[in-house]
């Protein structure tokens, strides 16, 4: 069954058509790479998916349903973990720790599952020990791995994220790749990174001039 579909979606941003009649489907457990120049609206189409930008024409579907207002979007993004291209535009809680527990506590879990879970999140990436940092001390790196730590603790269906593996060291990228490899989730990466490419032999799409291409 199709987790995610986008029927002809078309994205106009001051004039300039962004996406040109998009149209794709990905179904659950499915993992691609959408692979594209800089420009070439990868980060547009995947925040258009997420309800940050708004799309003129076409249509979005999650789970069978018609994505169309707030509301919807609300819905969604309770079960879809976005990894933002720059993590600072993601991070806002105080302490590593709290920036886990956010969307568990959203969700309305009890504080023991929230507990359990953030420990088992923080020791799978190896950051017990950014536990009780501020997130805004952290470094380049240490904030991308948490970035992407933060959105596993709610337990999405599907990942989307934007770059991930960007500033990340060897041993980083390793627990990346490994995660990736071995998740059941649906997972969408956006990436230019040639090594993630291939360590990792997912479908692959193209995003150039507005159309997006099965390689
Ligand atoms: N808010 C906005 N208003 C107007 N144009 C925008 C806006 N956001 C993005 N764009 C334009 O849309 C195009 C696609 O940008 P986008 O960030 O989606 O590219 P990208 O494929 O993610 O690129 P990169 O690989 O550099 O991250 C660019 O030409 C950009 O200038
Ligand atoms: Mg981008």
């Amino acid at each position: 069954m199709s987790l995610l579909s986008l029927n002809n979606l078309t994205v106009i941003l001051k004039e300039q058509i962004i996406l040109n009649k998009i149209s794709f489907s990905l179904s659950s457990g499915e993992k691609v790479f959408i692979l594209g120049p800089n420009g070439a609206g990868k980060t547009t189409l995947i925040e258009t998916i997420m309800g940050f930008v708004p799309f003129q024409k076409g249509q979005i579907k999650f789970k069978g349903k018609v994505v169309a207002n707030e509301k919807d979007f609300q819905e969604l993004r309770k079960n879809v973990g976005y990894v933002f291209q720059n993590p600072d535009d993601q991070l806002f809680s105080p302490t590593v720790e709290e920036e886990l527990a956010f969307g568990p506590l959203n969700l309305g879990w009890d504080r023991k599952r929230i507990k359990e879970k953030v420990s088992e999140i923080l020791a799978f990436f190896n950051i017990e020990h950014l536990r009780h940092k501020n997130t805004y001390e952290l470094s380049g790196g240490e904030k991308r791995i948490v970035s992407i730590a933060c959105v596993l603790t709610m337990e999405p269906e599907l990942l989307i994220m934007d770059e991930p593996s960007n500033g990340l060291d060897e041993k980083n990228f390793r627990i990346l790749v490994e995660f990736l490899k071995n998740t059941d989730k649906s997972v969408i990466v956006v990436t230019h990174d040639k090594d993630l490419v291939r360590e990792l032999s997912w479908k692959t799409y193209f995003l150039r001039e507005g159309k997006l291409t099965e390689e």
